[in-house]
């Protein structure tokens, strides 16, 4: 049975197996040190010259090597224990051992950060990054506060619904990534934006309390905190108000922060609370709509949410000479009816508030939501406002202005940049750090070459005639 490097302590003076990685080898004179690599940590392999056979094979050892060994379990001479290390008490004297892969030398050293590789050869040798202990660490952890979370909303009777990735596209302020379809030439799906419109339909459809943990799409430029495809925490919620989203928002964050990582200083205010504040009031004392809300950004281990709420519903695209939505068309604004909306919008467009709320951490938005509109007549004026025709706006969104003529509660929700999220709470530089295969800034995946040309068949069987042009 194989013994994993977290459970040698209990194995002091037996024997054990173990298997994994070298992760490095030290020879002091006659005797060969190997670090052995698996995914608890790191063990202290030991090789005397006493048997022979095994020792010159353990001299072989190259870095990266996979093998298996027995041995037995022994604390280390006084004075040669590694404080650093959990298992460095002890090491194993090796009495058998098994080459199970020989590797190439990897292309940039393992056992540092990264921080010191270039980008290009980490993303292009992906798998062996991720040995390094800080990035499965963090993929670790994400697994960790997705399982939270999970637990946390279904504990609340919401349920994890999945909504289609080949769909139409939810207007969320990006280029859409298109899929043409083989079986109508000249049409396509767009890969979800996000799965705004799917999940008010869930809401027309009785289901109440949604969430899911769903990848998005936006060809949009990619930064240290964007990339082309990423994941959001998508929650969406009926019977309920603004106060009531944010709420459950905020227990999740805090249950999470407490439960997760009990070493950080999470900056709250005076009734343990996220500061809330308006729109307004962000941008008069921060001078931006994300502050960042610490009280020392010289701190390391400091997390400071704060809420951000009554966003102006509307703002002026000069490019393209209309009034386009702040959040998305779907956000209520702060009005009683279509008559109040119409005299206020004839006034000034750009006084009316929405029903819009942000979360930010640390200086970062890390999610955003709005409660919605959900009567018809009030909606199809917002889409008309913002420049669009009455025939497109039937054939955009059609649907949904149908499903509300049958029987659709109030209902308002939120999405968190759950990479984003990861980023920050890992103090990482960017979101390219706790996403296992990320894109680089130009939206290439290095390890598998995409995007990459396609067959000449393939092409036509999809009705497309590309133009190098
Ligand atoms: P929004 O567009 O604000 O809202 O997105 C929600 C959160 O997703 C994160 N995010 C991104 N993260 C990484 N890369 C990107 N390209 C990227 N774009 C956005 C941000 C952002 O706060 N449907 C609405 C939510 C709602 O109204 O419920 C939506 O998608 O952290």
């Amino acid at each position: 049975m194989r013994t994993l490097s977290k459970e040698i302590l209990e194995w002091e003076g037996k024997e054990v197996e173990m298997a994994g990685w070298v992760a490095g080898r030290r020879d002091h004179g006659k005797i060969i040190f190997v670090d052995l690599r698996d995914r608890s940590g790191i063990t202290q392999l030991v090789f005397t010259p006493k048997d022979k056979d095994i020792y010159e094979t353990g001299n072989t050892l190259r870095s990266e090597w996979v093998i298996r060994v027995k041995g037995l379990v022994q604390r280390r001479p006084s004075g040669m224990e590694n404080n650093d290390l959990p298992t460095g008490k002890h090491e194993i004297q090796v009495t058998r051992l098994e080459v199970l892969a020989q590797s190439e030398t990897p292309p940039f050293s393992l056992d540092t950060d990264g921080n010191d590789a270039g980008e290009e050869m980490r993303m292009q040798y992906r798998y062996l990054d991720i040995r390094r202990p800080r990035l499965t660490n963090n993929l670790r952890m994400r697994h960790l506060v997705q399982q939270y979370v999970r637990e946390f909303l279904s504990a609340r009777d919401f349920v994890e619904v999945e909504t289609p990735i080949l769909g139409k596209s939810t207007p969320e302020g990006a280029r859409d990534y298109l899929v043409p379809s083989r079986l109508r030439p000249g049409a396509f799906y767009a890969l979800p934006q996000s799965p705004q419109q799917y999940k008010q339909l869930l809401m027309v459809a009785g289901i109440e309390r949604y969430f899911q943990i769903v990848r998005c799409f936006r060809d949009e430029d990619t930064r240290g905190d964007r990339q082309p495809e990423f994941t959001q925490l998508d929650i969406e919620m009926s019977f309920i108000e603004q106060q009531d989203i944010l709420d459950l928002a905020e227990e999740m964050l805090i249950g999470l922060v407490r439960a997760l990582y009990p070493d950080v200083i999470l900056t709250l205010d005076k009734n343990g609370r996220m500061p809330r504040l308006t729109y307004r009031e962000a941008m008069d004392t921060y001078k931006t709509d994300r502050p960042d809300l610490r009280k020392n950004t010289e701190d390391p281990k400091e997390l400071a949410f704060g809420i951000i709420v009554d966003f102006p519903a509307f703002e002026w695209k000069e490019q393209e000479k209309r009034w386009d939505a702040v959040h998305h068309p779907f956000t209520m604004p702060q009005v009683s009816d279509v008559g109040e909306f119409n005299e206020q919008f004839e006034k000034d467009p750009g006084q009316i508030m929405a029903y819009q709320y942000d979360i930010v951490l640390n200086g970062y938005e890390i999610a955003g939501g709005s409660i919605r509109i959900h009567e018809s007549e009030l909606l199809t004026r917002i889409f008309e406002v913002m420049g669009n025709k009455r025939k497109d706006i039937e054939e955009k969104f059609g649907h949904l202005l149908k499903a509300f003529q049958y029987g659709v509660p109030p209902h308002g929700g939120i999405a968190f940049g759950f990479d984003r999220l990861m980023m920050v709470l890992q103090n990482e530089p960017s979101i390219r750090e706790v996403i296992a295969f990320p894109k680089t800034g130009d939206g290439r995946d290095l390890m598998m070459g995409a995007p990459s040309e396609v067959d000449a068949e393939q092409l036509k069987e999809l009705h497309i005639k590309v133009d190098k042009e």
